[in-house]
């Protein structure tokens, strides 16, 4: 049987490692991680991440040719391929901190490649990491080889967490970028043909290493992209009475431009648009582009003031203060269908809202309320780090509650924050909710899901992005007078 190691058991590396265990019956799979916590999550009915379909998937495989391990150096040293999943956040401090990638995780576990191999290995970066990282990663390698050959692979992942199965599964495409050498084109082959066992032909591209790092980076800051488009018209469809959905509409219709991400919202979220948009900024800068660093960091700026518009909205329309009064967020996640909250905007519109005292009664159908105290009591930098290395013990933020159900949430509420695009939050009785909440009632919804005109004849005073304003909210230049800016 032949065997292949992946390491790093994150959002990345467990999914796409059960679902080659899936399709390739034929190839045991070692799925190997240094977080005891996650391992034994992925040994449990309790799995450590959210995604639809995933649970079948692993349990279907676990046990046959599909196993969880802390048992790093055994696994590596007896695959014929590694991936290489681990994660590759924002650096924190040092050079480039704050926008180069920090490849801490990476270079350890190239390291450890190094010392435990004692045969010939493929290796398949599988992160997200600079352009150029491959080159680095060879020379850890070849200055520890003992011998050993190793090719290195660029295959970047581009599945989206919420709908991870489906892609891995039905893929648009998969990028296999290698070396020209015979030797590089055998381990693109050797790559190929593992994929090749679900994916068509066609789909499956191949190209030198560098074009495949590169399209990783410009593909997440392409998609995060038209968001921050989208949500830059959101605030002029406000400022002049047109409204965004329909401006969505109207653009999705050019077959150039397609309907996919057009949605306004409360800002993007997630662990890798941000980070990979900082890291092709920093790239640019190095290579003395600063015209293509600065194009590429408006996105991120929309962002930010995506999530600050959204909070002044919220203060200025409840007469210029939340102070002591209870807003409901219904939602965490940086999108539905995943527990994942690296990033989400939700973190920076509740500590906008702390910061001007409000108290919030949190609910979210996925995420667990030690993960919401640890974002909220977390430095932004840190957000990008796996959860077990984080401070044991988070100092727990006063005026939260984490509450167990949309109702519980509202109860009482002045106003209630949408955050999330969950389903279930289109599907609430609010008249219900609106009996129960401190009048005027409030309702900001930060994803455009609910309908704004039953919701105004429920009585609810309504703010939903790119949508004509309710005559309550005043025009943004005056409404913001005296609200900072919460994210610098
Ligand atoms: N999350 C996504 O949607 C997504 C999509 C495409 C690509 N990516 C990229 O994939 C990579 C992984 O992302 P993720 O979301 O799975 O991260 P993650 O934090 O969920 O998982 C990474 C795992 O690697 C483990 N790890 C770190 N160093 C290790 C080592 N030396 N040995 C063994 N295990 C180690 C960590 O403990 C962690 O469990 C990143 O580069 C990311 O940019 C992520």
């Amino acid at each position: 049987m032949v065997k292949i190691c992946g390491i790093g058991a994150g959002y990345v590396g467990g999914p796409t490692m059960a679902v080659i265990a899936l399709k390739c019956p034929s190839i045991e799979v070692a799925v190997v991680d240094i977080s005891h916590s996650r391992i034994s999550a992925w040994n449990s009915d309790q799995l450590p991440i959210y995604e639809p379909g995933l649970e079948e998937v692993v349990k279907e495989c676990r046990g046959k040719n599909l196993l969880f391990s802390t048992d790093v150096e055994k696994h590596v040293s007896e695959a014929e391929i590694v991936f290489l999943s681990v994660n590759t956040p924002t650096k924190a401090r040092g050079l480039g901190a704050g926008k180069a990638a920090d490849l801490t995780y990476w270079e350890s576990a190239a390291r450890m490649i190094a010392d435990v191999s004692q045969s010939n290995k493929i290796i398949v970066e599988k992160s997200t990491v600079p352009v150029r990282t491959a080159e680095a990663i060879e020379k850890i390698l070849a200055h520890n080889s003992k011998g050993i050959n190793y090719q290195i692979l660029s295959n970047p992942e581009f599945l989206s967490e919420g709908t991870a199965i489906q892609d891995l599964l039905n893929p648009d495409r998969v990028l296999i970028g290698g070396k020209e050498s015979p030797e590089g084109q055998k381990a693109i082959q050797a790559l190929k043909d593992i994929y090749a066992q679900w994916v068509q032909e066609d789909k499956i591209i191949t190209t030198n290493l560098w074009s495949a790092e590169l399209s990783k980076l410009a593909d997440n800051a392409f998609l995060a992209q038209r968001i921050s488009s989208i949500n830059a018209m959101s605030a002029l469809c406000e400022a002049t009475g047109a409204e965004v959905s329909q401006v969505s509409l109207a653009l999705s219709k050019n077959t150039k431009i397609g309907s996919k991400f057009l949605n306004a919202s409360v800002g993007f979220g997630g662990s890798c648009f941000q980070k990979d948009i900082l890291n092709l900024v920093y790239i640019c800068e190095g290579n003395g582009l600063s015209e293509v660093a600065n194009y590429w960091k408006q996105v991120i700026n929309v962002n930010d003031y995506q999530k600050n518009r959204f909070v002044k909205r919220v203060i200025s329309s409840m007469f210029n203060t939340v102070s002591g009064k209870k807003i409901a967020v219904l939602g965490f996640a940086f999108k539905k269908d995943t527990s994942d909250t690296r990033k989400t905007p939700a973190i920076d519109v509740c500590k906008g809202l702390l910061g001007d005292e409000a108290r919030l009664s949190i609910y979210d159908p996925r995420v667990t309320e030690d993960q919401i105290q640890r974002d909220l009591s977390t430095n932004n930098v840190e957000w990008d780090h796996p959860i077990h290395l984080h401070p044991l013990n988070p100092t727990m933020v006063k005026q939260v509650s984490i509450v167990r159900d949309a109702y519980e949430a509202t109860k009482d509420a002045h106003g209630i924050c949408i955050l999330t695009e969950w389903d279930e939050f289109k599907t609430l009785d609010y008249q219900k909710i609106y009996d129960d909440m401190q009048k005027p009632a409030f309702i900001f919804d930060g994803r455009n899901i609910l309908n704004v005109g039953k919701l105004r004849e429920i009585g609810f005073i309504v703010y939903s992005i790119g949508k004509p304003l309710d005559s309550w909210l005043k025009p943004e230049g005056h409404a913001y007078s005296g609200v900072m800016d919460i994210i610098p």
